[in-house]
């Protein structure tokens, strides 16, 4: 029997929505995607929103590739799950060769099925590498304030970002949490890393033979304020790393696979961790699949006697999906095919072009864009702004840019434009003009109130 739906009848009262507060969510006007049509999202109305934040970062080709789809379609018609407890699979096997030939100095892959847990697998892997070597005593985590790597209490530990994880604050891992530099606008001047290194430095001096692993985004921070880390400031917290004995795990959950207009981050800028993790792009944003990768040095801690208990013990029912396999492989297929990052490097030299006219709006404290990542930082005469008509400002340009045909998100009073890696001129043009109207508009209405 066929029912059909429309909008009005589906009783959405049941969905709890992430980052959401329920009480606002008004029922009546909220709206409901029925399909992915190129770039945009069309609704149950028929409108149609560009995707200005590439569906939570995660959106490469759209929202209809059909070599994606296809790939995914043939594996269920073959296999629709098989998991990697005592067995395997091609697609998996595959898929590990191929991103440990991209991956430098990694040679082994763990799968999970999201950005979160290739994190939480990666703590365990980097505490239990010490704790296989006989130094169960490094198990503290290091990392940089403003960080995210994910919701749950692993990663909030290491990734603590108090807007969010207040209300949690109580039950998470004690970390060692330092300042992190970011670049600005150049109204700004240059910025000068070399104090963050030096407190870095002093802690680890200190503290080595307790810290178990640096914990960091590669190459920017996104949640967490759309923080773009000066040049070689990676790379000397890599080779301190080293220097102290300290492993470097890196989240490139997010910057991996083009963001900021490279395939590998870490590779970009000359570190080398001895853990990364990737996840969103990784399937084009079609399948939730993540992998946690290390090199050989800390696969080796983890052989030994069945008994001896070296083995890792972390699985999930999920990891390793043949589905999110073969849609990896065609994304990367595709990558190759259509050399996304030569395209990316192109689009972001004209993204950052389009951006330049925010800087002639007051409220636009800072303007930072790197690759295609972009975060527009509003504030009123030095102080952030939160509120518009007592509207949180993320509720308010998230609404006011939907009206508009764009979806987009807000972090904070930070506006972050980060759309699909293969999205061309004609669109980044449209995304930036949508806000550009709604910042100026803002803009004027706040100096009218002065
Ligand atoms: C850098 C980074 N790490 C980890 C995560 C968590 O990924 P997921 O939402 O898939 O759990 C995110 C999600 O936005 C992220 O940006």
């Amino acid at each position: 029997m066929l029912f059909l739906l429309n909008s009005n009848s589906l009783d959405k009262r049941y969905v709890w929505h992430p980052y959401t507060q329920m009480k606002l969510w008004n029922r009546s006007n909220n709206i409901v995607i029925e399909s992915g049509n190129g770039f945009s999202f069309v609704d149950s109305q028929d409108r149609r929103y560009l995707d200005g934040i590439s569906n939570m970062w995660c959106n490469v080709w759209g929202h209809d590739r059909p070599e994606i789809i296809d790939a995914m379609k043939k594996q269920l018609d073959t296999l629709p799950h098989s998991s990697l407890f005592g067995l395997t699979n091609h697609p998996s096997v595959k898929l590990a060769k191929r991103l440990t030939t991209m991956a430098k100095g990694m040679s082994r892959v763990f799968y999970t099925d999201n950005g979160s847990t290739a994190i939480e697998a990666a703590l365990k892997i980097a505490t239990q590498y010490w704790k296989n070597k006989g130094m169960s005593q490094k198990k503290t985590f290091i990392c940089l304030k403003n960080g995210y790597h994910g919701d749950t209490i692993g990663c909030m530990s290491v990734g603590y970002v108090d807007g969010y994880f207040s209300p949690y604050k109580s039950i998470l891992l004690k970390t060692l949490r330092v300042d992190s530099p970011t670049i600005r606008h150049e109204k700004f001047g240059p910025q000068n890393y070399d104090s963050y290194i030096v407190k870095i430095e002093n802690i680890l001096k200190n503290l080595s033979s307790k810290i178990s692993a640096f914990v960091m985004e590669s190459g920017a921070q996104i949640a967490g304020g759309i923080n773009i880390y000066p040049k070689n400031f990676q790379r000397e917290i890599s080779n301190l790393c080293k220097k102290y004995n300290v492993l470097l795990v890196l989240d490139e959950i997010a910057t991996g696979f083009g963001r900021l207009g490279n395939i590998i981050e870490y590779d970009a800028q000359n570190s080398k961790p001895d853990i990364v993790c990737y996840a969103k792009a990784l399937t084009g944003g079609y399948f939730p699949l993540a992998v946690t990768l290390t090199t050989n040095d800390i696969f080796r801690e983890f052989l030994g006697d069945y008994w001896a208990k070296k083995q890792l013990f972390h699985g999930h029912t999920f990891a390793g999906h043949p589905v999110g396999c073969v849609a990896a492989l065609a994304n990367l297929d595709l990558y190759e095919k259509l050399n996304l990052i030569r395209r990316v490097r192109d689009n972001s030299v004209i993204l950052a072009s389009l951006l330049k006219k925010f800087s002639e709006l007051e409220i636009c404290y800072d303007i930072r864009s790197k690759g295609l990542l972009c975060g527009i930082e509003l504030r009123k005469d030095g102080i952030p702004i939160k509120n518009i008509d007592k509207i949180p400002i993320g509720h308010f340009i998230a609404k006011e840019s939907l009206k508009k045909g764009v979806y987009l998100r807000t972090l904070g009073n930070i506006v972050a434009i980060i759309p699909p890696l293969a999205m061309e001129k004609h669109d980044l043009g449209l995304i930036v003009d949508t806000e550009y109207e709604i910042i100026q508009k803002l803009d004027q209405k706040i100096r009218r109130h002065r």
